[in-house]
């Protein structure tokens, strides 16, 4: 892909959907160097479903849980997790297939992706095609409960991450990170609605790094791919989203 061209999107959702919105909300006022070309949801049920085709996004349902039943002879608990897996991948790449897509983007999408989805949409050596939000300043609390650990641990900062997806979880080079403050009469949902609304700042930021070219892939003195972005206004958008935190308080 050239620099300067925009950047074409799948998007994988599990829920509610609302970096969705932001994405498709992005994408047509122009903030966003980018087109979400489909959306693609683990469960019928996310209304992030409907948000897509609201915005006219073809929109599809992989449901993990009909691969689950069947491999339901297979006892050992992992290896029927792999299997059924795979299988829906297969489906989802199946999907993929019929679009030239630059980027798989996760937006709340609550399954893991296993060595066989991510090899398969590689590349080459050190190329990463997916990315993630995390509603966490990682390597603190990753999994599925971002924001309830920051608050249930009593943080004076939480934190957001877009990071490239990896085997591990939550694990991959991070691309950005941006903080909120946390003060002692705020409440989980205080905190989430600050860090959802610093999300979409920073998961649109990155895409559009991306985008013109400004995020390299260095690897740190183990080996282990790390991100670097030549971006001139790297420091003054740093900046932009410490205010951003702050300015979402008198809101
Ligand atoms: C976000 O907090 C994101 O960081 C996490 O899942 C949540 C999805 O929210 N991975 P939404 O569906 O985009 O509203």
């Amino acid at each position: 892909m050239e620099e300067g061209q925009k950047l074409k999107l799948a998007v994988f959702i599990s829920g509610s959907g609302t970096n969705l919105q932001s994405l498709l909300d992005r994408s047509s006022d122009g903030r966003l160097l980018a087109d979400v070309l489909l959306v693609i949801s683990d469960r019928a049920d996310a209304y992030g479903l409907e948000r897509a085709r609201r915005h006219g996004v073809p929109a599809y349902v992989v449901e993990y849980g009909k691969y689950f039943e069947k491999f339901s002879h297979v006892t050992d608990r992992i290896e029927r997790r792999r299997l059924s897996y795979e299988e829906a991948e297969t489906e989802i790449i199946g999907i993929l297939k019929n679009y030239d897509i630059d980027y798989v983007v996760l937006a709340g999408f609550m399954r893991l992706l296993t060595p066989y989805f991510l090899e398969h949409f590689k590349t080459g050596e050190g190329v990463f095609r997916v990315l993630n939000i995390h509603p966490a300043l990682l390597p603190s609390f990753p999994g599925r409960h971002g924001y309830e650990d920051t608050f249930r641990y009593g943080c004076r900062w939480g934190g957001v991450t877009v990071h490239f997806v990896d085997e591990g979880e939550d694990s991959g080079p991070i691309i950005a990170q941006a903080v909120y403050p946390i003060f002692p009469n705020d409440s989980l949902e205080d905190i989430r609605k600050r860090g959802l609304s610093l999300e979409y700042e920073i998961y649109a930021q990155c895409i559009n790094w991306l985008a013109k070219g400004m995020v390299r892939i260095s690897k740190d003195q183990n080996g282990k791919p790390k991100v670097i972005v030549v971006d001139p206004e790297y420091r003054n958008i740093l900046l932009s989203w410490i205010s951003f935190a702050f300015n979402q308080l008198r809101k």
